[in-house]
């Protein structure tokens, strides 16, 4: 079989991790990237160092994702205290898989090493933060900018500015030291900051595009979720007002 491709690339990469004992890629990928291709012993053998590989660096990205978690729920605790309700709903975890990582590394252009993962993906670790209301998230945010050792990087505010689909989130990276045996990294992991109704408007969202529904009782579903939208921009605004009144009221 051909030595080139991506494969090749990989096992180049994952063999020179291995020898610094830091770098991945899995076998879900090396499973997809070898379909139809015949394996030989080598091609085995860099299978399962890519398969070693991969647990170093993910455990790195798991362990910071575990870290930001705790941090966010300290936060919480805080602000509970000081202001009697606590802002954040609850919190979802995800480790992005090695198939996709590779499959967005595709979709940027970029070459599919392990460098380029390090690199250009800043979503192997991902934490969604469900808030009651708007100004909980920026709060988090803020929170989150006055820790000195955090560094927060690309804020995409689709409160701010929504998506064209309607689509509304409060976005951004932080960089967060993790210690190691040998030393301490900074590690990347994906905030989403959204409200109960940002979060349900989502997963129907994404729910209607993964199956496809353009269309329903004679209404143009993408159109429906932009009203629906904007209709729940309006309703949030109106009750954080409310809410803020509650806030003066206990707090005069
Ligand atoms: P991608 O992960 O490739 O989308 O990278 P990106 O850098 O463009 O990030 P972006 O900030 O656009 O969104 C990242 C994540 O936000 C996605 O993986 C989804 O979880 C969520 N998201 C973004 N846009 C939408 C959307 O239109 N609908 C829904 N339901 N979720 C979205
Ligand atoms: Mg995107």
């Amino acid at each position: 079989m051909s030595t080139n491709g991506p494969l090749n690339d990989i096992r180049l990469s994952a063999s020179a991790s291995y020898r610094r004992d830091h770098g991945a890629a899995g076998k879900d990928v090396t499973d997809k990237l070898t379909q139809n291709r015949i394996l030989t012993t080598n091609d085995i053998d860099a299978l399962t160092v890519l398969e070693f590989a991969a647990q170093d660096i993910l455990q790195q990205y798991h362990a910071a994702m575990r870290q930001m978690e705790v941090r966010l729920e300290t936060l919480d605790q805080d602000l509970k205290l000081r202001k009697s309700r606590n802002p954040i709903h609850h919190i979802e975890s995800r480790m992005k898989s090695v198939p996709s990582i590779f499959e967005k590394l595709g979709r940027y252009g970029k070459e599919p090493t392990l460098e380029s993962m390090e690199r250009y993906i800043m979503d192997i670790a991902g934490l969604r933060v469900i808030v009651s209301y708007v100004e909980d998230a920026y709060a988090i945010l803020h929170h989150l900018e006055q820790q000195d050792d955090l560094e927060v990087v690309t804020v995409k505010d689709y409160i701010k500015s929504p998506k064209p689909n309607g689509y509304r989130s409060l976005h951004f990276i932080v960089k967060i030291p993790v210690f190691f045996l040998d030393g301490k990294r900074s590690v990347p992991v994906e905030i989403q900051i959204r409200t109960i109704a940002m979060d349900f408007w989502a997963s129907l969202e994404h729910d209607l595009k993964y199956k496809a529904v353009h269309e329903t009782e004679g209404v143009d579903v993408s159109e429906e979720l932009k009203a629906c939208s904007h209709i729940i921009s309006g309703v949030e605004k109106r009750m954080q007002i409310l809410a803020n009144a509650l806030e003066s009221s206990a707090h005069p």
